[in-house]
């Protein structure tokens, strides 16, 4: 792991905090990713405002006033009270060119800061990850797959608006299942083979689990638990037996950086330190920042089912029993 004060570099002249090994650092990431030094982190791990307006602060204003924007009370079906989820399909043509915009110009950010072969797992959804992934595809990002999560969530079936009684059998949209994470890599230089990668960067492949299994792309899971949102109430927090996962196969000799640059109330960074791995956060709502630097340590502390276990290098190039067939 990097002493903290090589990580302390990423800090420039911003506000930061340090917890363990991980620096967290009040800013907005396209101006920090333009100005920290290229390819100095070996992994990306972020679940972005993937409709991008939905985090601009006039509309978490709306959110937190419970009136207009994009934020909208899902309707109930088991008599309990929802929490806002951003409405995706209200964008327009104009706000999804303007999503195209902000993920391409995000995506060759994302190419100077990373290590040649570091990974990215970027959180989508359903409904807008076809836009964002080739975004970040037309930005220089080679595609290397969707990670599936397997989760509940409260999405879509729901009857026609306002004609819910004349078509009671009828659902405008599939309830979602599923939350897909696009997974791209930093193109590795001409030639060069994923061996030659992992000695010169450290990067290339995935981390295999704690079994000697491969990282696979669709995983059973959970919504966030009652006690991780007591935690942090972040509207958009991503559950630590998911992102230890994500952290965990993101650093294939389970050595370097990773970075989230859309930290939120730092869900990545806590899943990263829960496996002594170093981390940087970048978060620029001040409010999400300040819950950050509360919740790290403890969400890090959360027990969570099927812990992953950082290999030893020994260990990590055993073939699997299939390999070579
Ligand atoms: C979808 S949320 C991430 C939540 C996170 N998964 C968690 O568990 O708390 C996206 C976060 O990115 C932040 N954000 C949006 N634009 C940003 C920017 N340009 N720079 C840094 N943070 C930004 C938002 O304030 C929001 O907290």
């Amino acid at each position: 792991m990097p002493a903290a004060a090589s990580l302390r570099l990423f800090g420039l002249d911003y506000s930061t905090h340090e917890i363990g090994g991980s620096l967290i650092v009040h800013a907005d990431c396209f101006e920090w990713m333009g100005r920290i030094p290229e390819a100095s982190v070996h992994a990306i791990v972020t679940d972005p405002p993937y409709g991008v307006k939905e985090y601009d602060f006039d509309q978490i204003n709306k959110r937190t006033n419970g009136r207009g924007g994009i934020w909208r009370i899902p309707p109930s079906f088991d008599g309990h009270q929802r929490a806002p989820l951003p409405r995706f399909t209200a964008l327009n043509d104009r706000e999804r060119a303007t999503l195209r915009r902000f993920f391409v110009e995000w995506a060759r950010l994302a190419l100077r800061v990373l290590r040649p072969g570091g990974h990215l797992f970027l959180a989508s959804n359903a409904f807008l990850s076809q836009f964002v992934f080739s975004a970040l595809a037309e930005g220089g990002l080679e595609f290397r797959g969707e990670i599936i999560r397997l989760v509940r969530t409260l999405r879509g079936g729901d009857r026609p608006k306002n004609a819910e009684e004349e078509f009671p059998g009828v659902s405008s949209m599939p309830r979602g299942r599923y939350e897909p994470w696009g997974l791209f890599r930093r193109p590795m230089p001409v030639a060069m083979k994923v061996s030659d990668c992992l000695r010169a960067h450290q990067t290339g492949g995935l981390r295999r689990r704690s079994n000697g299994l491969p990282f696979e792309d669709v995983i059973e899971s959970e919504r966030t638990s009652r006690a991780e949102r007591s935690l942090a109430d972040h509207p958009s927090l991503k559950p630590q037996s998911f992102l230890r996962q994500l952290v965990h196969a993101a650093l294939p000799l389970g050595t370097g950086i990773i970075l989230d640059p859309f930290m939120g109330s730092g869900s990545t960074i806590a899943a990263a330190a829960a496996l002594g791995l170093a981390s940087v956060g970048v978060e620029r709502n001040p409010d999400y920042f300040k819950m950050a630097k509360e919740a790290i340590l403890p969400l890090s502390q959360r027990p969570v089912q099927q812990e992953p276990r950082l290999l030893s290098s020994a260990q990590h190039i055993t073939p699997s029993p299939t390999a070579g067939r």
